[in-house]
């Protein structure tokens, strides 16, 4: 790390004030660029002002504050999502699924409230997972799940990653101590960007973005939550104790004011105006980049939010409106058959195109062989298809009557239409698999795969050389990169001999790489890099692992029977086999090698408080996990150390409390350096 470009202040005081003006600094573009969406300065320059109180935080960590625009990412695993009670109880909304409901509606306001035309608000309902955020002297304390609406899980951690959420409010604000209820989602493009990431990683997509944004705001390491595309709309002012409020507008208006990232939203004065925006909006609603299961009708008065009140579910003075899904009948041309990139084959419905709520149709996916039967789809059928808030189509039923004889059934191939091999299901899974690692389909992702830094980390291995790699008959699989010669490369477009031999150079680096990179690169469907580690430790090498029974796999804790016959049937395909064995004439590392397996920490879950001289929080918590132990955040009872810093916090007293061992810095270096736990 170089500190020379910036200027640490000897005098406390002045790094103190530095370190304020920094923060209000960053803040402020902060919330220009993820918030407001009208960014002042460069990239460049917000980076060097985030380097420059990153550098002074550790010269002076006493001045570190859990507010500060640095502590938004926790190197600490999440031990456990601990249940919070919410201030006040977390609602949902009733429904209305046409204009009759809504007037129907309107009529029960009006009956409880004075006005003979009644204020609303008019928000999207947007389709993520619904959060409280809870804000103490302006600071962001804690941010919870809705859970059964009394109590949610804690997942402040989590969310503090999100970039549009202020870790502190602004001062122009007079909130100060408050609540607020808004809405996790991902955006479209980021969401669509992010699968398309993980398809070529092996890894299987998300769903939805709403499945996505609530399976990663469970996910426990705050690391991997920051790298999500995640976003957030906040809605309501559910509880403060500055400030007094006539209308839900104003409060929007407040909520903006203090940082925060409010949606778009219209007012009108009575139903009939209401009805005319949401069937104008209709057409809209599929432009957004995020998506929504409907839209929200408000009551603006909150004295009017009083007098109505609340049902055991639901406020009196709200409902949501859902738009009908969009259907339309179209006919089956044909069924193909898509292989996928992980080698899963899923049979498609060819169709004559339509025009559904903006785009044209003319694919929909019939997902499997099971869900064909079911719904009893044949080639030639006339289909009822429909867009729900989902962007992939459906095939909703067959409208039976208009069958002529001449329809076709289905039939699902029990081989790769691509290569031939066999496609299997794998245990109790529906989706057929093409079981050749080397099958066409496949290639160019498996290649790339291959060399990504979390398997075999080859440099200059990207997503344009390696398809022209397959496209030239250079390579088609893995295997043939360590056969790759000097001449061959150079003839490839923009590959110049310096490249080349670079290249060259990193693949043949590549051949050392640890076994569990070699498993998690190989791409067994199910093996990612966690269970490639387990595999790894477990059998030492790829022989053993290979001539593994099912049961034998199954006798680990952490494999279960799918995984286990996926990696059977693995490698019972000889394809797959030869690959190997190519790899390892080739020189590539096979086995374990002793010194890896130097795991001390094994097992042992350490929690860190206050500042180390020697490493950063992040750093400490890297050394321990290289030595197979893990850094949580916060004190239990499964904690086996707790290493105390300068200036160190209540996790000390909470150790105390639960009879911890409790190390110093030097302790806790001491046993890095020699390797062995200290004595009791
Ligand atoms: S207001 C007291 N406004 O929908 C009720 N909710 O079905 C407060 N949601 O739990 C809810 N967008 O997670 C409100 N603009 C919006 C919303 C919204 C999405 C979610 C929220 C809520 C659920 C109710």
């Amino acid at each position: 790390m170089s500190n020379e470009d910036f200027e640490i202040p000897e005098d406390k005081k002045k790094a103190e004030s530095r370190i304020k003006e920094l923060r209000k600094e960053i803040r402020y573009h902060n919330r220009k660029y993820f918030v407001d969406n009208q960014p002042e300065i460069s990239d460049y320059e917000y980076d060097q002002l985030v380097r420059e109180l990153e550098v002074l935080e550790e010269a002076y960590p006493q001045f570190i504050t859990e507010d500060s625009p640095t502590q938004r990412i926790g190197s600490e695993e999440i031990e456990e999502f601990k249940t919070i009670e919410h201030k006040v109880v977390m609602l949902s909304l009733d429904k209305a699924y046409n204009y009759e409901e809504l007037k129907e509606f309107d009529e029960r306001v009006k009956k409880r409230w004075k006005d003979k035309e009644i204020e609303y608000v008019v928000e999207t309902k947007i389709d993520g997972l619904g959060v409280a955020l809870y804000y103490e002297n302006k600071s962001l304390k804690r941010a919870a799940t809705r859970g059964d609406g009394a109590r949610g899980e804690d997942i402040t951690p989590n969310v503090k990653t999100i970039k549009s959420v202020p870790l502190r409010l602004s001062d122009d604000s007079i909130l100060n101590t408050a609540e607020f209820r808004g809405e996790v989602f991902m955006p479209r493009n980021a969401f669509d960007e992010m699968n398309e990431e993980r398809i070529k990683k092996g890894q299987e997509p998300f769903a939805n973005p709403r499945n996505a944004t609530a399976g990663t705001m469970r996910t426990k390491d705050p690391q991997i939550v920051a790298k999500r595309p995640l976003d957030i709309f906040i809605y309501t002012l559910s509880y403060y104790e500055n400030g007094a409020f006539t209308t839900h507008v104003k409060t929007l208006e407040e909520m903006k004011k203090a940082g925060l990232k409010i949606n778009k939203f219209e007012v009108f004065k009575g139903i009939d105006n209401v009805i005319t925006y949401l069937e104008e909006y209709q057409e809209k609603k599929d432009q957004l980049d995020y998506e929504i299961d409907g839209m929200v009708l408000k009551v603006n008065n909150l004295e009017a939010h009083d007098i109505l009140g609340y049902t055991t579910h639901h406020p009196r003075w709200a409902i949501a409106y859902k738009y009908p899904p969009t259907r339309k009948t179209t006919k089956i041309q044909d069924i193909e058959i898509m292989v996928g990139r992980t080698g899963k084959l899923t049979p498609v419905a060819i169709l004559d195109p339509i025009q559904l709520s903006g785009t044209t149709v003319s694919r929909a996916s019939l997902h499997n062989e099971n869900e064909i039967q079911r719904k009893d789809i044949r080639v030639g059928d006339t289909v009822l298809v429909e867009k729900a808030g989902e962007i992939i189509p459906q095939v909703v039923k067959v409208i039976k009557e208009k069958r002529d004889g001449s329809e076709r059934k289905f039939e699902m191939p029990t081989k790769c239409p691509i290569c031939g091999s066999s496609a299997k299901k794998i245990g109790s899974d529906i989706i057929r698999r093409c079981v050749n690692a080397q099958c066409p389909a496949q290639v160019k992702q498996r290649i790339e795969h291959w060399g990504d830094r979390e398997a075999m980390d080859i440099d200059g291995l990207g997503t344009m050389l390696v398809n022209k790699l397959v496209e030239e008959g250079l390579a088609k699989n893995v295997a043939d990169l360590y056969e790759l010669d000097l001449n061959e490369l150079k003839k490839i477009e923009r590959m110049g001999k310096k490249s080349s031999m670079n290249l060259l150079n990193n693949i043949k680096e590549s051949k050392d790489r640890e076994l569990p990179r070699v498993l998690y690169g190989i791409g067994i469907p199910y093996v990612g890099q966690h269970i490639a580690r387990v595999l790894a430790e477990n059998f030492k090498n790829i022989d053993n692992i290979i001539n593994a029974s099912k049961a034998k796999f199954e006798k680990i804790d952490e494999i279960g029977p799918q995984i286990a016959e996926s990696v059977v049937s693995f490698f019972e395909e000889e394809k797959n086999k030869e690959l190997i064995n190519r790899l390892k004439d080739h020189g590539v590392r096979m086995s374990i090698e002793e010194e890896e397996r130097e795991q001390f920490l094994e097992g042992k879950k350490f929690v860190f408080t206050g500042a180390l001289e020697k490493y950063t929080r992040d750093e400490a918590s890297e050394k321990v996990r290289q030595y197979g132990g893990r850094a949580t955040s916060s004190v239990s009872s499964a904690t086996d150390f707790l290493v105390v810093g300068k200036n160190p916090g209540s996790k000390l007293a909470e150790a105390k409390k639960e009879g911890t061992k409790i190390l110093n810095e030097k302790e806790f270096l001491d046993m890095l350096e020699t390797k062995k736990l200290p004595e009791n």
